[in-house]
């Protein structure tokens, strides 16, 4: 339970959160509930947002749920059409989908490069597009959730580099174009964080020590501490911020996220 915002920071904001079911950004969802959001969330799988729907509900706040494929830019139009339509406005999006698997350069097929790819860039822009009337007229903003894992090479990691690097550029240059319209775009670049399906697919559990003798904090990220990065970014203590992209990793990145 995040303790350090007050709770109503985002009171009267509505979010609209991809990939908000679970992991990462299911928490930066029931961080926002918390401090006052309405939610929409959106995820491929009915059955998470039906439990993060009902979670959040249940600790008293609203949350309005669409199921929508990000690569799928129709259906993206059509779950921010629905959510402009049930709340009246959209205040905030966080692109938090992402794809991820590990695998050799040599052994990744095109289709799997372009299946990331697809997933973490295209359907960023996709949200971020389709968000765009809805947030200028709210003089909204955007969260981009990337990685570290491009700032110097990650081994297996091709795919999702190249989509995290590209999600970067997205955060760059639409703050720029869109800052105009008092639309801040902003990201953030988590380091290893515990608990999230992405740790599970990534970390073999015998490297786990190894892995934390490399974070100079010495100690795996939590959800919360992400959620707190995340409440920060929007709300309006950060109302100078634009075109940032927060790195949320103990340090992890300055020693290398290679293993090797
Ligand atoms: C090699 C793989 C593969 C694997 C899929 N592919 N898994 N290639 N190794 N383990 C290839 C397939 O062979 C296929 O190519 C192509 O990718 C598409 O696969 P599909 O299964 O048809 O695609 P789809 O179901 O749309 O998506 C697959 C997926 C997705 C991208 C793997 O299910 C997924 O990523 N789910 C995980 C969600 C997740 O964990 N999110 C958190 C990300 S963490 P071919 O050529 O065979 O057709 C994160 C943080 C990073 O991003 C930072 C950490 C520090």
């Amino acid at each position: 339970m995040n303790k350090i915002f007050a709770d109503n920071i985002l009171q009267g904001k509505v979010a609209f959160v991809t990939g908000g079911a679970t992991g990462i950004t299911g928490g930066v969802a029931r961080a926002f509930a918390r401090a006052g959001a309405r939610l929409a969330i959106t995820s491929r799988k009915e059955d998470n947002l039906i439990a993060q729907k009902q979670f959040i509900e249940e600790a008293g706040g609203e949350c309005f749920a669409v199921a929508a494929d990000v690569r799928d830019y129709a259906a993206v139009e059509k779950a921010i059409a629905e959510t402009a339509a049930h709340y009246g406005r959209i205040d905030i999006v966080v692109n938090g989908a992402a794809g991820n698997f590990l695998c050799k350069a040599n052994e990744l097929s095109a289709n799997g490069f372009g299946t990331v790819v697809d997933i973490d860039t295209k359907g960023t822009f996709n949200v971020c597009r389709a968000a765009f009337d809805e947030l200028k007229k709210s003089r909204g903003q955007i969260l981009n959730i990337s990685a570290t894992l491009h700032y110097l090479a990650t081994p297996m990691q091709i795919h999702v580099s190249a989509a995290k690097a590209g999600v970067d550029a997205i955060t760059r240059n639409l703050s720029v174009e869109w800052g105009r319209y008092g639309i801040r775009v902003n990201g953030i670049a988590p380091g290893p964080i515990e608990d999230t399906e992405g740790m599970k697919r990534l970390l073999m559990p015998e490297l786990r020590d190894k892995l934390t003798k490399r974070i100079p904090l010495q100690r795996f990220g939590k959800i919360e501490d992400i959620e707190n990065a995340a409440l920060f970014l929007a709300s309006d203590a950060a109302a100078y911020i634009n075109g940032v992209t927060l790195v949320v990793d103990g340090g992890q990145w300055l020693l290398g996220t290679s293993l090797g």
